[in-house]
């Protein structure tokens, strides 16, 4: 199995990568540009810029990266080389960076020199919506890159475990909703709790018991979103994949607008999307990962609550007693 660092090769990224690419060479060729590069957690963004980086030094571009590249933003390092400068994860940056990072785009873009920041839509912090205003105005591209297609998340994982996946892997990989990082998670944890055998053209889950080990690992991803937000996400996955906000609200014993602001965060950080009244969890491994995470009294005492809860505003029965059956 691969160890750190990616053993297995880029999918589903081609059209970002062309994109990518016709920036560096237009930028590069004299004016300068800059490119915001914005998505989830472990949605691809240091692969893509890797490869980037890598095209951009068969080009003979030379590429910076790092903080201490801030440096190179300055116009006046303009010595006729072209130059790709890479500065990632600025949504984590400290505030001086980040004041420093603001007023470099004050002058253009530097010459010859293509400029990468990459970061994640939360923790939403002023210093960064700040950087991301300025940078915006001077005229940087912003690039979202969402979740990998259903048929590039199979292909990750088939390029990781080397075989086509038998069913039961492939439902397990459908679970991470197209975020690489859980790809990789599932795959490796199955591979690495000796889950996996042979079978019928290929390869595929055929031990039980290891999706806790894959939902501890996703809870770890999760940190980042802080206590409050954590905790209502799991009151909320008792209620399921996707729920009704009033619900949530009344099964957290809070009022909607207060829910309504802790979620924002969750809903910027792409972990839940919006569909009218209701939010949807967008990877099923995170919800599994949250409920999984309660424990058995709290959970218990939670169904029971989300059955008079459901009751009340008038669920169907057999939703009622399917919580019911779980308060037991
Ligand atoms: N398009 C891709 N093809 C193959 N592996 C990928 C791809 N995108 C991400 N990965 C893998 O998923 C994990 C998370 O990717 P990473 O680039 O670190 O995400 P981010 O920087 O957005 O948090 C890494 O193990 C990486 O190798
Ligand atoms: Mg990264």
């Amino acid at each position: 199995m691969p160890a750190p660092g990616r053993a297995w090769p880029l999918v589903g990224r081609a059209a970002e990568l062309d994109d990518l690419e016709v920036q560096l060479t237009e930028a590069t060729d004299g004016p300068g540009g800059a490119v915001l590069l914005e998505g989830e957690a472990g949605v691809g963004r240091t692969s893509l810029v890797d490869e980037l980086e890598s095209c951009a030094r068969l080009l003979g571009i030379r590429v910076r990266s790092g903080r201490t590249a801030l440096g190179e933003l300055g116009r006046s390092v303009d010595d006729g080389h072209a130059r790709l400068v890479v500065l990632e994860d600025v949504h984590a940056w400290d505030d001086g960076e980040l004041a420093v990072l603001a007023e470099a785009s004050a002058d253009g873009f530097p010459a010859r020199t293509l400029v990468v920041l990459t970061l994640r839509p939360v923790p939403h912090r002023a210093a960064v919506t700040h950087v991301v205003s300025r940078w915006t105005r001077a005229g940087a591209r912003y690039l979202e890159l969402r979740p990998l297609p259903s048929p590039s998340a199979v292909e990750l994982a088939e390029a990781i475990v080397g075989a086509s996946l038998g069913p039961a892997l492939r439902g397990a990989v459908s679970t991470a909703g197209g975020n690489p990082r859980f790809v990789v998670d599932i795959v490796t944890t199955a591979h690495d709790t000796g889950t996996l055998g042979a079978v019928e053209g290929g390869v595929d889950a055929v031990v039980p018991g290891w999706r806790g080990e894959v939902e501890q690992t996703v809870r770890e991803r999760l940190a980042y979103l802080g206590r409050d937000v954590l905790g209502l996400l799991s009151t909320a996955s008792v209620l399921g994949v996707s729920f009704v906000v009033v619900d949530l609200a009344a099964l957290a014993d809070q009022n909607v607008e207060d829910v309504w602001r802790t979620l924002r965060h969750a809903l910027a950080a792409g972990v839940v999307q919006a569909r009218g009244d209701r939010l949807v969890f967008r990877h099923d491994v995170v919800r599994a990962a949250l409920y999984g995470g309660i424990p058995d009294d709290e959970r218990r005492r939670l169904h029971e609550r989300a059955a008079w809860t459901l009751r009340e505003a008038g669920a169907p029965r057999a939703v009622v007693s399917a919580h019911l059956e779980r308060a037991r």
